[in-house]
């Protein structure tokens, strides 16, 4: 499937919105509730059993994902911060944390993301921060770029503690 192409629009989500998908060890999409669905502007037929990077919104840092592969893989949760395109183009922010599923021989087998709206001042405090690591992917000639562009984002967040702590 073809990524939309970004209208800079912004989708207001509503702060009780909870939007949930479920996905396998790889990333493919299992499940999503109505508002997931509702939200991407894809059908549900579209959605299952596509790779997560269907609302990858090319504005967003490869670092964010690398990071968060690297939690999530590890079994930690990891609260992040994400921009996601909807089918039409138009965009939302989130802010997303984890639940991961073990079988019985403790391997992965899911895992479960619920998302809601990313708060104002949170979004003013990351989105220059984004944009900065990914003009230093785009100078990107191989792989290493995303973990300095990643290291990056670990003492900014720090420094960015007391806004990007999100309290409701
Ligand atoms: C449970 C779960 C939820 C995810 N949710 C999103 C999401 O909402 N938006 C997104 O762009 N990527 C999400 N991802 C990450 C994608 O799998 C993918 O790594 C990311 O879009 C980067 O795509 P790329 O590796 O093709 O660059 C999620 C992954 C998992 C496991």
């Amino acid at each position: 499937m073809n990524h939309p192409y970004p209208s800079g629009r912004e989708i207001k989500l509503n702060p009780k919105d909870m939007i949930v998908s479920k996905t396998d060890p790889r990333g493919v999409i299992t499940y999503g509730n109505d508002k997931f669905i509702e939200i991407s502007g894809y059908k549900e037929t579209e959605l299952i059993g596509s790779p997560h990077n269907i609302l990858r919104h090319p504005e967003m840092p490869s670092a964010v994902f690398y990071l968060m592969w690297d939690s999530i893989k590890n079994g930690r949760n990891i609260m992040a911060v994400v921009k996601n395109l909807a089918k039409n183009g138009d965009h939302y922010w989130v802010t997303t944390d984890f639940d991961i599923k073990r079988d019985m021989e403790g391997k992965i087998r899911n895992y479960i993301a619920f998302r809601q709206a990313a708060p104002k001042h949170v979004i003013e405090a990351i989105e220059p921060l984004y944009t900065k690591m990914l003009e230093i992917e785009k100078k990107s000639w191989d792989g290493c770029i995303p973990r300095i562009s990643a290291r990056l984002f670990g003492r900014k967040t720090n420094e960015l503690q007391p806004v990007y702590r999100i309290s409701g």
